[in-house]
């Protein structure tokens, strides 16, 4: 099989890109390489997402327009996996005859097999569920593509969600909850830290759920977890690891010992992602989201006693059945009353097959929109606002690459997740700083996207690889 080549498009959360990551890897061990476009590979795979009903229909315009694709050169081959896959399957192959196959967000191990019997001719799809950790076992990173890495990686902490929040398909498309043993967590957390890793971002639906099951029932020692906190206690001691984020936490699992750890561990960094919704009691109990709105308050008020300048951020779905101007009123005023830096926000789209499809009292478009307007210039004046009072800070930025402004200028992220983009120098030459570094920077302007901020000279941090 050598010398083919394959190109992955991806669609949808961390988990997906994650996930693309280690098929990437997995079609490096079986002697593919990449293409940076379609037009170079032989294989096109498309990882799908679900959560809104624009993200799916953008599958099957792709795959519409991959018929000429697929028919430029002889053997050249197609497959669909991720969310999409997952749940609608092999009527997929059905509906698009040029389809080679389609795999589950549980069967990446499968596709090496499943190409070259697609090179034979056949057509399969793979979308079981499997409950074992097998999953988590996947071989280390090949030579190809370490470079890749910039500084940064993502690591899967648990998969799935038992949550069922009325409107979402997530539980349906990665299946049950499962937690991987935190032995095999640290040693690939040591591992890509041997590899000039800076900063890992744990990952998982509900990351801070970590464990929860096999603690319940009381076989945490069996099931090798450990509650949550003593999970990032352990990585905080990983040399050469600076940065530890995770992401999505559900507000529901943030308990003292959570909040605490972030006062106490040096490299969490001072960012939580924590998704909202809605600031309404009434629309939270509708979604089943589990908590309200003055617990949720609680929490944030916590995170910020443990670090006073905590950057929060969330995510909002406005329009959700039966919202009200009054409930949506009470998520404006959460949403002040918290301060996010940031927010990502949706119109409610209804998923075939979650609770919330059935509901009625549906708000209509235009009004949905609206609300999503008003929500996003509250957002915008707040992280404005937020990225001002940085101005003349200095802070020290993990470079990842070329930022989009282009013309070979840099960006990089500082531990609060803020973008920080590199000014030219006075000559109005590039920053001299890496993919990878860690440098500090003064922040010299603001917008309300980015930052910009000049390199304060001195050496780089470059990892202990
Ligand atoms: N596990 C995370 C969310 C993952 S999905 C959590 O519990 O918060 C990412 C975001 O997509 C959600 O936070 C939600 O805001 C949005 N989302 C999920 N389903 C949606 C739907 N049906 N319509 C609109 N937005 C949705
Ligand atoms: Fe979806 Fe709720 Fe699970 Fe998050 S916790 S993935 S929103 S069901
Ligand atoms: Fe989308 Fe699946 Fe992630 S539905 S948001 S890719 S878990």
């Amino acid at each position: 099989m050598s010398g083919r080549r394959f190109h992955i498009r991806t669609y949808g959360c961390q988990m997906n890109v994650h996930d693309s990551d280690k098929l990437a890897n997995l079609l490096y061990h079986g002697g593919f390489e990449s293409a940076s476009e379609a037009d170079g590979a032989d294989v096109l795979m498309i990882n799908t997402c679900s959560i809104r009903d624009k993200a799916e229909n953008q599958l099957y315009s792709d795959l519409g327009a991959l018929r000429e694709w697929k028919s430029g050169l002889p053997g050249r081959v197609i497959g669909v996996g991720g969310c999409v896959a997952q749940q609608v399957g092999d009527s997929l192959l059905k509906r698009f005859p040029h389809l080679d196959f389609v795999f589950g967000t549980h069967n990446l191990r499968l596709v090496p097999s499943m190409l070259e019997a697609a090179q034979r001719g056949e057509r399969r799809s793979e979308t079981g569920e499997t409950r074992s950790l097998e999953r988590f076992d996947l071989p280390l990173p090949h030579p190809g593509i370490r470079g890749e890495e910039q500084g940064r990686a993502f690591l899967t902490v648990m998969e799935g969600c038992d949550m069922f929040c009325a409107f979402c398909i997530v539980p349906q498309t990665r299946g049950r909850e499962i937690s991987r043993p935190a032995k095999g967590i640290i040693e690939e957390a040591r591992r890509l830290a041997e590899h000039g890793v800076r900063e890992v971002t744990l990952l998982g639906q509900t990351v801070n759920a970590y464990g929860r099951h096999a603690e319940r029932r009381g076989h945490s020692e069996q099931a090798g977890t450990l509650p949550f906190a003593e999970l990032l206690s352990e990585l905080n001691a990983v040399p050469g690891l600076e940065r530890i984020r995770y992401t999505s936490p559900h507000p529901l699992f943030f308990d003292q010992a959570l909040i605490q750890a972030h006062a106490s561990l040096e490299h969490l960094c001072p960012h939580v992602h924590i998704p909202l919704q809605s600031g309404s009691d009434a629309v939270l109990e509708k979604m089943r989201r589990r908590y309200t709105r003055d617990e949720f308050l609680g929490i944030t008020e916590g995170l910020k006693a443990a670090v006073p300048d905590i950057a929060l951020t969330t995510d909002v779905i406005v329009g959700f059945p039966g919202e009200k101007e009054k409930d949506f009123l009470e998520t404006l005023d959460l949403v002040q009353a918290v301060g996010f830096v940031d927010s990502y926000s949706f119109k409610y789209s209804s998923r075939p097959g979650t609770t919330a499809a059935e509901f009625a009292e549906a708000v209509e478009g235009p009004e949905a929109q609206r609300r999503l307007e008003a929500l996003q210039e509250v957002q915008r004046s707040l992280t404005l606002a937020h990225h001002r009072a940085c101005i003349g800070r200095r802070v020290q930025i993990l470079v990842h690459g070329e930022s989009r402004r282009g013309r070979g200028q840099l960006c990089g992220r500082d531990a609060h997740h803020r973008l920080v983009n590199l000014a030219p120098d006075a000559a109005g030459a590039a920053p001299r700083a890496r993919p990878g570094e860690i440098h500090e920077v003064e922040i010299v302007e603001a917008t309300p996207h980015s930052l910009i901020g000049s390199l304060v000279p001195g050496e780089a941090s470059a990892g202990i690889a």
